[in-house]
């Protein structure tokens, strides 16, 4: 491409950008404003880094009302330092009402996992969706059709993430304090636009496994080694 076209593109990026803030000043007097000095949203939106699926404009949110995390096939890993800080950001100081992990059919990380090809370092991250994979390999490997079959692996996978939220000693002490919480599995249909509640919703300890419950103490936690 061009130098001069190349930089043209940014060019009209800057452009959307002023029209975009022009348009909102007049359409909602004060909005910006009020928005700088705070932002209290309620919903934590966790999903993949997909441009096809733009979190707030398909749940029709304004900006301050979604706080977002987004990454290659909305995985969500313990030791994620980043989805672990946006969480507990999220949970804690932010107090969001609402977790929403939300994948969409035709995930591109989520096909990948099902093949052999390598792509280099995502091979590592698509890694923990062989885990969901494998955990399920029987079920997915009667479904014949591979369309479905890698769909079906999109709503096996959030439900994955979902658990893998619950598991999280941040969720757990949230639920602890009687903090209000729900985590919830979303899924979107690229060819539609809509999405499609998995029914995963989870708002108490009691209704995860009992292996992955942390038992939260108080500051006299013993110090055994
Ligand atoms: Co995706």
């Amino acid at each position: 491409m061009a130098g001069k076209e190349h930089a043209s593109q940014l060019a009209q990026l800057l452009e959307n950008n002023r029209e975009w803030s022009e348009r909102i000043q007049q359409e909602r007097p004060g909005f910006l404003e009020k928005l700088a000095a705070q932002q209290s949203p309620e919903y934590l939106w966790i999903g993949c880094a997909d441009s096809r699926v733009p979190a707030d404009q398909i749940v029709g949110l304004l900006p301050g009302e979604l706080f977002v995390h987004r990454n290659v096939a909305n995985v969500v890993i313990h030791t994620d330092m980043n989805c672990m800080s946006v969480l507990q950001y999220a949970v804690e100081v932010l107090k969001v009402k609402h977790i929403i992990v939300c994948g969409h059919y035709g995930c591109g990380g989520v096909r990948a996992a099902m093949h052999e090809d390598e792509l280099g370092l995502i091979d590592n991250w698509l890694c923990h969706i062989r885990d969901v994979y494998f955990r399920h390999r029987e079920g997915l490997d009667a479904i014949r059709d591979a369309r479905t079959r890698e769909d079906r692996l999109c709503e096996l996978n959030v439900i994955a993430q979902v658990h893998n939220v619950c598991y999280t000693s941040i969720v757990q002490n949230a639920w602890a304090r009687k903090q209000p919480l729900t985590v919830n599995g979303w899924i979107y249909g690229l060819h539609d636009g809509l999405l499609k509640d998995l029914r995963v919703s989870i708002d108490s300890a009691e209704a995860i496994s009992r292996v992955y419950r942390v038992q939260m103490q108080g500051p006299g936690i013993s110090q055994g080694s």
